[in-house]
């Protein structure tokens, strides 16, 4: 049913966010929220789609052509996430449905999160803590806990976007050499970083840690397999904060059940939540966090601005700050950017 020109424009937000970002909403939208520290269940998502003008979601949700088929008053989804493989961005291109994400405020607060991981493993942090707590520190010990050295290795980034950019930055400081691969060559972080470009088999061979930074799609899923897992040194330490489909998960419990490689430092995993039992929660040499990589309390704050306004420019009938798929703006509707950076 069409509003009335009084009536406030309706915006369902799928959790709890910000206040700074909440207040933006309601004080021209009429919000209604799912105020559990949960995903909405999907059934729950489609029906109060189906009577707002605004969604605004996060990664845990789907935003599909069944959503988009009940939600005939939607004009704009805004993600609070650079990334946005959770949202059909060919189906609400084709609805006219303008989608925003988050891209940049969170850029350093990730490679922050990303080399925490890296340094972690390397001097195996977790586990050192775990003898600690477990009362076994008896003495000092010429070998006890001896990991791997930072400075002067080699990082592989693969995808060497903002946030990929960014930790090229961070490995400056530990004198270390960066490889990168990617569809295409990022000069500009090449003449800032040193980063050298080279093939993906180049870099799974030559790298001492390998960092993932690529969005999720077609092309990306599953990327690391068995065999690319198998063309890395048995000192390799992986690092993901990008999503975890990008790893085939069997084939990692293999490598690093069987030492294939050193070591893994997860913040995102398929499947996400990680169920508490899973085997790869039992190796010593995989650290995982519950994608946590954009968490800073200013980041996340930036994020939910971001997204609001997004959301309110969208509502408002004009072009998004910050816009994945504009060519709804264009007369002809040709196919979406599936950037392939982060
Ligand atoms: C987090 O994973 C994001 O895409 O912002």
């Amino acid at each position: 049913m069409p509003l009335n020109k009084n009536m406030k424009q309706r915006v369902y937000i799928t959790r709890q966010i910000p206040e700074q970002a909440m207040s933006r909403l309601a004080d021209s939208c009429e919000v209604r929220i799912w105020d559990e520290d949960s995903a909405v269940p999907s059934h729950i998502l489609i029906q109060e789609a189906a009577q707002v003008e605004g969604i605004f979601c996060l990664l845990t949700d789907r935003i599909d052509s069944t959503l988009l088929a009940a939600a005939n008053q939607l004009k704009v989804v805004s993600n609070m996430a650079v990334g946005y493989d959770n949202i059909d961005i060919p189906a609400c291109t084709a609805r006219r449905i303008p989608v925003g994400n988050t891209p940049g405020v969170l850029t350093e607060t990730t490679a922050d999160l990303a080399w925490a991981l890296l340094m972690a493993c390397a001097r195996r942090l977790p586990e050192a803590e775990q003898f600690v707590k477990d009362g076994k520190w008896v003495t000092w010990g010429p070998m006890l806990m001896t990991g791997l050295d930072v400075y002067g290795a080699t990082l592989g980034i693969i995808g060497m976007g903002r946030i990929g950019a960014a930790l090229a930055r961070r490995a400056g400081g530990f004198s270390m050499r960066v490889v990168y691969s990617d569809r295409q060559r990022n000069e500009t972080a090449e003449r800032e970083t040193g980063a050298r470009f080279v093939d993906l088999d180049t870099l799974l061979a030559e790298s001492d840690f390998i960092s993932l930074h690529t969005s999720l799609n077609e092309t990306t899923h599953h990327l690391i397999d068995a065999q690319r897992l198998s063309r890395m040194k048995p000192t390799t330490i992986l690092i993901n904060t990008a999503r975890g489909s990008i790893i085939e998960p069997d084939a990692l419990y293999d490598a690093l059940s069987q030492r294939k490689i050193w070591a893994a430092g997860l913040d995102v995993i398929e499947p996400e939540p990680l169920p508490g039992d899973h085997p790869l929660l039992k190796l010593p040499n995989c650290l995982v966090v519950p994608h946590i990589a954009s968490a800073s309390i200013a980041t996340r704050t930036r994020m939910a601005i971001m997204a609001a306004e997004n959301l309110l420019a969208g509502l408002r009938g004009e072009a998004l700050p910050n816009c994945v798929n504009p060519q709804v703006y264009r007369t002809d509707l040709s196919s979406p950017d599936q950037g392939n950076q982060t």
